[in-house]
């Protein structure tokens, strides 16, 4: 039995086909996806999901946070099952595989034991975390982070998109407000499969990575107050104008992060002016900042130069700056065992393969708060990600699907 689950194969085409299918799901005319979280593109996304685990087998649990679990019973049914999943949800210009990959590849998983009558020992769940993209509700990754303890359920229902709706408003309005508590329980190993985001594979022509963990993230809201006033009685020199003092801070951080180290990062993702007139020089402008480094150390030294570039240009420019730490997910390790599963995986199956570190967020950060986690990557081309023309090759889908297989199959026994 064990030799024949070790040469136990996914089915490419079935797992291209659903991945083709769900893309069609909030598609964009530029072909990709706007499926954000818990809209109706969402809800009809899940649906989906749901109707396609059911008919694999698999009964269907869904937490107060909207988390759904699938699950596939094991030969012991009370021994903690293995986990593996990822979000449905995209950016708002996103791409057919982030997240949705992680997810279909667990229900490749669930349908391959399925079809050739694979019991594992342990039960197998595939999970739909809510929200993992922070694009409409922010923090990122908080279905898993509210399941995980990390975050309070009246705190993550409490979350309000732009226009003011809530994420436990919008739960109910879908159908997703689950009755089963968003709580941890016993898991004997969880593995997500994702696309790498970055280049790193590609350009490496290695098929698989092996992820060891994920690298620190923090989020803020800087607010820069003026004085709004004429765009043209008012002398250059008259001005208390905000975009001059963001402008400046801006240029001057970015050159400290390049500066600092290869591996630091910052992305201004989001701005907004208030009142937002071509002609009025604004009263306040929000910038939505997105900083990150591999280690905590790296980290805290952005942190502190945001702080200080940021007096720096409130004394230059008169502009009063404000900082709202909107969210901190410092550097994660991966549990050694899980790598080790993965790694054999891929050894066993002979696929190229590098060990890395993920410089995008995921569920699995928080997961590996209370169970031994691992992540598998496959390239994406150009290692765009976040854009809808994020692609990535049916054979190193079909490659990745096969390591998080034989992982999963290493964790729950048979
Ligand atoms: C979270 O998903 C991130 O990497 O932004
Ligand atoms: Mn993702
Ligand atoms: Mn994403
Ligand atoms: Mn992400």
């Amino acid at each position: 039995m064990k030799n024949t689950a070790q040469n136990l194969r996914i089915d490419g085409t079935r797992l291209w086909d659903s991945l083709m299918e769900m893309a069609r799901i909030g598609a964009t005319p530029a072909g990709g996806c706007n499926r954000q979280a818990l809209t109706d593109e969402d809800r009809e996304g899940r649906d989906l999901f749901v109707r396609w685990c059911r008919e694999a087998g698999c009964e269907i649990r869904v937490d107060r946070m909207g988390n759904i679990f699938a699950r596939r019973p094991g030969l012991e049914s009370d021994a903690p099952p293995v986990i593996t999943g990822s979000h449905l949800d995209t950016q708002p210009t996103g791409g057919k595989f982030d997240g949705v990959y992680g997810v279909l590849a667990g229900l490749e998983v669930i349908r391959t034991l399925e079809q050739h009558g694979v019991q594992t020992r342990a039960p197998l769940e595939v999970v739909v975390w809510t929200n993992e993209e922070g694009a409409r509700f922010s923090p990122a990754m908080i279905g898993s982070g509210v399941w995980a303890g990390e975050f309070s359920l009246e705190y993550g229902h409490g979350r309000e998109d732009k226009s003011g709706r809530t994420i436990g408003a919008e739960l109910e309005r879908i159908g997703y407000r689950g009755e089963v508590p968003a709580e941890p329980f016993p898991i004997a190993a969880a593995f997500e499969a994702h696309i790498e985001q970055g280049p790193i594979l590609e350009k490496e022509e290695q098929v698989i990575g092996v992820v060891t963990g994920v690298q620190g993230i923090r989020w803020y809201d800087v607010t820069f107050h003026g004085t709004p006033c004429h765009a043209g009685p008012t002398p250059m020199e008259d001005r208390r104008d905000p975009v001059q003092a963001l402008s400046r801070l801006c240029e001057r951080l970015y050159g400290e992060v390049k500066a600092y180290s290869e591996e630091a990062r910052m992305t201004c993702g989001d701005l907004r002016a208030e009142p937002g007139s071509r002609n009025t020089v604004p009263e306040k402008v929000v910038l939505a900042l997105d900083l990150r480094h591999p280690e905590p150390e790296g980290l805290e030294h952005l942190h502190r130069a945001l702080q200080r570039v940021a007096e720096e240009v409130q004394e230059a420019t008169g502009s009063t700056i404000e900082i709202r730490e909107e969210w901190h997910s410092p550097p994660v390790a991966f549990d050694p065992q899980c790598i080790d599963a993965v790694n054999s995986a891929v050894e066993n199956l002979g696929y190229s393969h590098r060990k890395m570190v993920s410089g995008a967020g995921h569920d699995s950060v928080y997961v590996s708060r209370v169970a031994p986690v691992s992540m598998i990557f496959v390239p994406c081309a150009g290692g765009l990600s976040h854009n809808e023309a994020e692609s990535a090759e049916p054979g190193h889908l079909e490659k990745g699907c096969n390591v998080l297989l034989q992982a999963m199959l290493d964790r729950a026994g048979i």
